[in-house]
């Protein structure tokens, strides 16, 4: 049965300059409504979040249905264990009750790379993949999901691998290409050095790349010397709300 327009999922994606929203076709993995979006507040501390997400709902009348909320740092039950790119204030703090005080709807957070992880398994660039996928997200920070056989194996966090004795994602992430303003050759020989330790580790069946620096992979995805399948990520920036609204319908039905 389709879901009724007003019941549809909400999708929040909570990133580093903006933090956006709409309401979510879960039958299409699309979004259903225009997507709303206000600039991230700085401090972007939980209580600063959770007025913007307020904001946000009250722009999206037409929607009732449980919201889901991506955040870049593990979540295990709702609650906020790390906060390697974003305010310390994160740590410890029970993110769904607060957002569920603050906006009086049903609201579930998630890990930002498993959000656009489930996405991409769901409708995207793994659609109808057996076995395990990988999906990866280059940012500020490197995010990580593990699915196998469609099932989410959650806060894999394999951007904090420790290689060649240092943070993965501090060596290989996109902001370390643009930091250290690395051509696409010296970038992609780092790269290549974190996804052949995926591989020795987890013998994935496909590796999938998303953030926003993958609509420029054809620059760097061929000069990657691995064994792996390795594909851009095809939902792009509707991932993290995409699969944060699959999250939150989730959660609805327990
Ligand atoms: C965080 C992850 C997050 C990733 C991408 C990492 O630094 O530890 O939780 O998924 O950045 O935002």
């Amino acid at each position: 049965m389709a879901t009724a327009a007003e019941d549809r999922p909400t999708g929040i994606d909570f990133g580093g300059s903006g933090i956006k929203a709409a309401a979510v076709d879960l039958d299409e993995g699309d979004f259903a409504t225009d997507r709303v979006r206000i600039d991230t507040p700085q401090p972007a501390t939980p209580d600063a979040v959770a007025e913007v997400l307020a904001e946000l709902l009250n722009e999206l009348p037409d929607s009732s249905g449980p919201v889901g909320v991506t955040v870049p740092g593990v979540v295990r039950h709702g609650v906020v264990h790390s906060a390697a790119n974003i305010d310390d204030a994160w740590i410890g703090t029970d993110a769904d009750a607060l957002f569920t005080e603050a906006t009086g709807r049903d609201v579930h957070v998630v890990n930002d790379a498993d959000a656009a992880g489930l996405a991409e398994v769901r409708y995207g660039a793994a659609r109808g993949q057996r076995g395990l996928v990988v999906v990866t997200t280059l940012g500020t920070g490197i995010g990580s999901a593990m699915v196998y056989d469609g099932v989410l194996v959650p806060n894999s966090e394999l951007g904090h691998l420790e290689i060649d004795g240092h943070n993965a994602e501090s060596r290989a992430a996109n902001s370390a290409r643009e930091r250290e303003e690395l051509s696409w050759e010296a970038w992609a020989k780092r790269l290549t050095r974190y996804y052949s330790t995926l591989e020795a580790l987890f013998s994935p069946d496909l590796i999938v790349v998303g953030g926003g620096v993958s609509k420029h992979s054809a620059e760097f995805l061929p000069l990657l010397e691995i064994e792996t399948p390795i594909v851009p990520a095809v939902l792009r920036n509707k991932a993290g709300i995409v699969g944060a609204a699959l999250v939150a319908e989730r959660e609805l039905r327990g």
